[in-house]
């Protein structure tokens, strides 16, 4: 059946089912909407395009949770509370220092999380304690994301400021310094992108998790852990290491041709919902050049287009084209962001996403209980060891 924007659907409905959930229904949702013929990423309403170019993460992100484009007030007052929020236990901090070194910061995160949950009473979810433990998490997600870039390089944490905006102060976090007003708007237009978008394998992780009645802090962590892998968050990172270690064009046009015969996929490429290119990397390869060439990185930015050539030429026709991870790591890259920090950087951004799902699901929560079509047998007679 096909769906149209703000379309009602009259539960139980009628779908295909392919492996991997494909074509499932969860549930009826008004946060976003993911149009993978049109190739547009809508978000309460509005294209997210036009929200990266004139909003800000803190405006997305109460767009999301709370469904409107704020009023001056309500912006200030959401603003005023992801502030506060935005110092981190120095307990929780002694427990990240400890962690190996070598652990992924999506391993750290998980840690991090989940202790944020021990060291808040908030055990419970409802609507109300759901949005004050989901303002907290968004605001100290980042936080925690740059203390983990510190610690991974064993220098001092650097404190919040809570005169800066929020991905100002996340850039500020990490590298100690005010970043310039490229980089704040480049690093907040990532937040805007990455924040929502629809019922990918995280935001359905979280809220089958907070289908359960269980609190959100376990929520958010369930999203970080489906996050983390390569299929999801992790391209981003797999895809920079790919680019970085092709030196030439004729290089990377035979590596994209050697995974094709192979193959192997070439990650920051394909969507299960995109058949055409990924609106977000669309803007993200605007910005990506421009940031590349201010850090001297013009040639790995040819690098890419050249994969992004080769790839397209050979899968194009099947509806593979690059998606929102293949542009965002040359972005952080050239920010001087290091690549274990790419896919951290997802959560920083998506966890509003998370909430906002959550947070709608609540009021009418019912657990998520889907069914295996079982293969095996049903009349095995049990066997005593000495008679196996
Ligand atoms: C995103 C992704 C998991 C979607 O998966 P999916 O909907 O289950 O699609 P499949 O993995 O079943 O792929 C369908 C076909 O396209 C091919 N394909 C998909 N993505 C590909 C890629 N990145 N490179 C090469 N081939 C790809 C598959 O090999 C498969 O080909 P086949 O029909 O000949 O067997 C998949 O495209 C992928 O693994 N991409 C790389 C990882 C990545 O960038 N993830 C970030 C997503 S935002």
């Amino acid at each position: 059946m096909a769906f149209k924007y703000g379309g009602k659907v009259d539960f139980p409905i009628t779908v295909t089912l392919g492996r991997g959930l494909e074509g499932a229904i969860t549930n009826e949702s008004s946060i976003g909407y993911v149009d993978g013929q049109e190739g547009k990423l809508v978000y309460r309403g509005y294209d997210v395009a036009d929200l990266a170019e004139h909003s800000s993460f803190e405006e997305t992100a109460y767009l999301l949770i709370f469904g409107k484009l704020p009023q001056k007030d309500e912006l200030d007052e959401f603003d005023r509370q992801l502030k506060e929020n935005r110092d981190i236990d120095p307990k929780i901090i002694d427990i990240l220092k400890k962690l190996p070194t070598t652990a992924h910061p999506m391993s750290k995160l998980e840690v991090a999380v989940s202790s944020l949950g021990c060291f808040d009473p908030i055990t419970i979810n409802n609507v109300e304690i759901g949005t004050q433990a989901g303002i907290k998490l968004i605001s100290k997600l980042a936080s925690v994301t740059a203390m983990l870039a510190r610690i991974r390089k064993n220098q001092d944490i650097i404190a919040p400021r809570k005169d800066l905006r929020h991905a100002e102060n996340f850039m500020y976090m990490i590298s100690g310094e005010i970043p310039d007003e490229l980089t704040t708007k480049v690093m907040d237009m990532a937040l805007i992108l990455h924040a929502d978008h629809g019922m990918n394998a995280s935001t359905f992780t979280s809220m089958v998790v907070a289908s359960t009645l269980s609190d959100m802090y376990s929520a958010i962590c369930a999203g970080i852990c489906s996050l983390k892998g390569p299929l999801h968050g992790g391209a981003n990172e797999f895809s920079l290491e790919n680019l970085i270690k092709l030196t030439s064009e004729t290089e990377a046009r035979k590596w994209v041709q050697d995974c094709i015969k192979n193959k192997v996929k070439i990650m920051g490429f394909g969507h299960r919902i995109y058949k055409v290119y990924d609106p977000r990397a669309r803007i993200f390869k605007r910005y990506a050049k421009e940031i590349c060439e201010q850090a001297g990185k013009s040639d790995l930015y040819k690098i890419a287009e050249v994969v992004e050539d080769e790839v397209v030429k050979a899968y194009g026709s099947k509806g593979i084209f690059p998606n929102v991870d293949f542009y965002s790591g040359l972005i952080y890259n050239s920010l001087g962001i290091d690549t274990s920090l790419f896919t951290p950087i997802f959560a920083v951004s998506r966890v509003a996403g998370w909430v906002a799902r959550i947070l709608e699901y609540l009021p009418n929560s019912r657990i998520f209980r889907p069914r295996a079509v079982y293969t095996g047998p049903t009349d095995l007679k049990y066997t005593p060891m000495e008679e196996r």
